[in-house]
């Protein structure tokens, strides 16, 4: 028998419960993509094998976290739970004051209130879509300052989120510091592929906006998936943890927003975090508006619990390494068949580039909606598009045609098996096969905001 060459890793932990799947038929799956308008949002979940369209809220949740679900101190005011979870965030992150939201966007949205008037601009590392609407529903304006090498599926560079300075500097040159509340960092930049930002690229970024008195807020959405990148990648971080990694990404910012429905390893729940008592003051003033009193911000005592055990289940190496070589697994898969996917390999998901992988349909044509759609028909794994639809319109009403046009497979934590990772990749190379006879689709319905979420298509003849 062969001796095995590289020693095999496998999940830190074991199951003790599972959640029985259906397989409908090819005819079946057909019927019901048709009926959800070809947008794999409208399908219902029950029709779905194995479910990519996101990381968020879909998540295991460990058997500490559900018994932290029974310990919920379900009180109006001062929950047991929320001090728990504050204690958590303050140690772990390093911030100082803490607004619980129901998830990302209800924190987005009370930060942009809070810092952003009227003809302001708001340089970031790429725009994400909830982030970006709320910054315009402010009254401001988003400035893509990314590399361009994020914007190109087949480039290497291992930070692809880092900020590009002469992009930064040029847009404080234009507006003027004054204009700027903040730069908005995501680590782990999601539109890009799940690509993270080096701590040098942070540390330049806090060097150069204390100097103009500007901000930087934190979308820490998926900072340790970050953190293992940096401990994996950069220079004198190979034998630092990822919690001390982590501590060290947030003391370079001064507040964040966290939708703890990804990296925090919960169904729901999100924060605000400010080191600022007066941006602390005005968001706790506008949380009881817009989710709840500031020691629930929205969500159940219970939820707050198994948040804070998650936030510390989330920091351990072993996890980390655990999940991101699971998505390296299919990655790696996928190349293997020939798959032009994004590289390197990002986080959360394996980003499949459309463009390149139906050439023949142009962007009107919806070729990452179209190649969505195909891959619930092929094996019923349901995907997200990341392209011409999710980017919608200016407020102009101009269509944004992103250069990435990209199909996410978006791997929850701890939920599918190495066997699930073989049956997706061997559905893909089907797909792949057949791709020249792929027709494309056109809208029919288009909602107003955040439009990939509801629009209807139609198969083009
Ligand atoms: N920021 C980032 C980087 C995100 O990925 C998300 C959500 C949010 C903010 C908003 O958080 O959903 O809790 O309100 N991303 C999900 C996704 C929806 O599928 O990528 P939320």
């Amino acid at each position: 028998m062969e001796k095995p060459g590289k020693r095999s890793w496998a999940e830190p932990y074991k199951i003790k419960m599972v959640e029985l799947l259906k397989m409908e038929t090819r005819p079946q799956r057909i019927k019901a993509i048709k009926e959800a308008g070809y947008n794999t949002f409208l399908l219902k979940s029950e029709d779905v094998y194995i479910d990519l369209l996101t990381d968020s809220g879909t998540s295991a949740m460990s058997d500490r976290q559900w018994a932290g679900i029974m310990m919920g101190d379900e009180a109006y005011a001062g929950s047991r739970n929320f001090y728990h979870l504050e204690k958590v965030i303050q140690n772990s992150y390093g911030y100082k004051h803490i607004i619980p939201t129901h998830q990302g966007r209800g924190a987005e949205n009370i930060l942009s209130q809070t810092m952003i008037k009227k003809g302001d601009i708001i340089p970031g590392n790429m725009y994400f879509t909830t982030t970006r609407l709320h910054q315009e529903l402010a009254g401001g304006k988003f400035v893509d300052v990314i590399i361009d090498e994020a914007h190109d599926p087949n480039s290497e560079h291992p930070f692809k989120g880092n900020v590009d300075f002469n992009k930064l500097k040029a847009v404080v040159d234009k507006y003027g510091a004054k204009r700027i509340p903040y730069v908005c960092m995501a680590t782990s930049v999601n539109m890009a592929g799940g690509q993270p930002i080096s701590m040098q690229n942070l540390k330049e970024l806090r060097a150069y906006t204390s100097k103009l008195g500007i901000r930087v807020i934190h979308d820490m959405t998926r900072v340790a998936e970050n953190a293992y990148f940096i401990q994996q990648r950069e220079k004198g971080y190979a034998d630092k943890s990822i919690r001390e990694i982590v501590k060290e990404i947030c003391s370079y910012t001064d507040g964040a927003t966290m939708s703890a429905k990804k990296d925090a390893l919960v169904n729901i729940g999100g924060f605000l975090a400010t080191n600022e008592w007066s941006v602390y003051e005005e968001a706790r003033n506008l949380v009881v508006v817009y989710e709840g009193l500031h020691t629930y911000g929205g969500l159940a005592g219970r939820d707050m619990e198994a948040m804070a055990i998650g936030i510390g289940e989330s920091l351990s190496d072993d996890h980390i390494r655990a999940r991101i070589g699971q998505v390296e697994y299919l990655g790696h898969k996928m190349m293997d068949y020939g798959i032009p996917i994004v590289k390197p390999i990002g986080g959360h998901g394996i980003f499949v580039d459309a463009k390149a992988f139906l050439p023949h349909l142009t962007q009107d044509q919806f070729p990452a909606q179209t190649l969505s759609a195909e891959m619930y028909i092929d094996a019923g794994v349901r995907t997200m598009e990341r392209g011409v639809v999710s980017a919608g319109r200016k407020s102009n009403g101009e269509n944004y045609y992103p250069k990435l046009e990209l199909v996410r497979f978006t791997i929850p934590r701890r939920v599918y098996t190495q066997a699930h990772m073989d049956v997706i990749a061997e559905s893909i190379y089907s797909v792949y096969q057949k791709r020249n006879r792929i027709k494309g689709l056109k809208m029919v319905y288009e909602p107003k905001y955040l439009r990939f979420f509801q629009a209807r298509f139609e198969k083009l003849k």
